[in-house]
């Protein structure tokens, strides 16, 4: 059984768990607020709200429900556009009914602003940007802007949309950082009901915690963490499976650093990846790298280890953790093993990684801060994949000559790639121009691109050499220094 809080309406379902939230919300529950555009987590029509415990803190976040397993709304508070409205008693009145409701001021600065046309794309810009309000941490116009990365819109166009979004982020200029949700109940951003979620959330695990969890013998057992690739992939088989969610397992959901190491667990998102104090120290251009991948509700739900098993020869995250020459601690039945990740891929979606075997940490030593660079290079800049995508770690002496050196490469080969010649290659050597030459030409011996809808196989060599030199450039100007600039 599921048990959630929707909108205000405490929730138990038999239903399956790796149906979709937003099926169960609209056909089932009769909510037809929220739009169901591309099923494949592009086009945010189908934004919601979850709201889940953080650090003890309630916090939100949005997600695109269409690829969102009803199993992950166990325990959590799913708010849909039909739970944003205060009642309108002068309206109700006025129109001899019970329910009518008051516009949120985000929904009427949308009005306000000539936001929307055929409306269609207008409930999840709604949702995300009541995402952007709750949110303690944020009220800048740039995060309301970059609430809405995940949301497209068709005919109204860009910049009414903007123009609401600077609106709401005014309004909110004097949110008080703590007692949040007291202050937006006040100022009638949301509902009363507001108050009281988080007490019946705590209520509602007690209970949740002392039910016995039975499973049901006939549906095959699945392990899932985010599913933000597999249910775009195989939504039935997911639908069939009895989900068992690795979000559930605190172990997977935390980030330390231990005897010198980095240790993620496998279920952290990439928005708790790039929310980590630590991380940011380490990486002091995250925000930069992050802002390439996907976009805000996608990363609301992937989680680290879910990009490195999909084994997509251009998963951003597979290719930033091989630069980081990472590894894996995998277990099985409570025996655990290690692999670098840099052996963990064997060819096209062929990982080194028994069915019933789980990964439970991905392991780093933190590269010395901007010795590390990403680069990634899609046919759009935000919300798409990788034509081609690259890491490098890189230590120079004071000779120029190259200390330690790791990179990796994503679309120029059928799995992610630890470039091991090119490595080998450039290790110890000294920097110049020759030696950069020699080195593509080591690097392109070793990648097998092809042509597809990406970009031809030539196009791809040319993407990877730049984006090679760019590690060079960006790692205190080297490439400069070599032309004497
Ligand atoms: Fe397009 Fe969900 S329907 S993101
Ligand atoms: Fe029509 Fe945005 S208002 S798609």
């Amino acid at each position: 059984m599921v048990s959630f809080i929707l909108n205000e309406q405490l929730i138990h379902t038999e239903h399956a768990t790796g149906s979709t939230v937003l099926d169960y919300i609209r056909y089932y529950k009769r909510l037809v607020g929220t739009k169901i555009g591309c099923r494949e987590g592009d086009c945010g029509a189908c934004t919601i709200l979850v709201g889940d415990f953080e650090n003890e803190k309630l916090v939100y976040r949005s997600m695109t429900s269409c690829l969102l397993p009803l199993g992950n709304a166990h325990g959590k508070h799913i708010l849909s556009v039909e739970g944003i409205n205060q009642p309108c008693l002068q309206n109700s009145q006025a129109a001899g009914r019970q329910d009518m409701k008051e516009l949120s001021p985000v929904q009427q600065a949308i009005v306000d602003t000539n936001g929307t046309q055929c409306g269609f794309c207008s409930i999840g810009f709604v949702m995300s940007l009541t995402g952007f309000i709750l949110n303690e941490a944020r009220k800048q116009y740039d995060d309301a802007i970059a609430a809405i990365d995940g949301n497209i819109c068709r005919c109204t166009g860009y910049k009414s949309i903007e123009r609401a979004a600077a609106i709401i982020s005014e309004k909110i200029n004097d949110r008080p950082e703590a007692e949040t949700i007291a202050w937006l109940v006040e100022q009638k951003f949301i509902p009363d009901y507001f108050l009281q979620i988080k007490d019946r959330l705590i209520q509602l695990r007690e209970i949740i915690n002392k039910a016995s969890k039975v499973l049901n013998p006939d549906l095959q057992k699945l392990k899932l963490a985010g599913g933000t690739d597999l249910i775009v992939q195989k939504a039935l088989a997911v639908k069939k499976a009895e989900v068992h969610l690795l979000f559930d397992d605190h172990r997977l959901l935390q980030i330390n650093f231990e005897n010198g190491q980095c240790h993620i667990g496998a279920a952290v998102t990439l928005t708790t990846f790039a929310e980590s104090k630590l991380i940011q120290g380490f990486f002091p251009d995250l925000q930069h790298y992050i802002k390439l991948i996907s976009s805000t509700p996608i990363r609301n739900m992937a989680t680290m280890a879910g990009n490195l098993v999909n084994a997509s020869p251009i998963g951003d995250m597979s290719i930033f953790f091989l630069a980081l020459d990472s590894e894996l601690l995998l277990n099985k039945n409570g025996v655990n093993r290690t692999i670098k990740l840099k052996d963990f891929y064997k060819g096209y979606k062929q990982i080194d990684k028994a069915t019933d075997e789980i990964i439970e940490k991905i392991i780093f030593t933190p590269p010395q801060k901007n010795h590390f660079n990403f680069e990634k290079v899609s046919k759009r800049t935000h919300l798409d994949i990788a034509s081609v995508n690259t890491a490098c770690q890189l230590n120079v002496n004071n000779d120029g000559s190259i200390d330690k050196i790791h990179l990796s490469a994503g679309g120029i080969a059928p799995f992610p790639k630890y470039l091991a010649a090119t490595v080998s290659f450039l290790k110890g050597k000294t920097i110049n121009a020759g030696i950069l030459k020699e080195a593509i030409a080591v690097m392109n011996s070793e990648i097998v691109p092809i042509s597809d809808v990406r970009g031809t196989k030539e196009y791809k060599r040319l993407l990877l050499r730049q984006l090679f030199l760019a590690h060079f450039k960006n790692h205190n100007g080297i490439i400069g220094q070599l032309l004497g600039k």
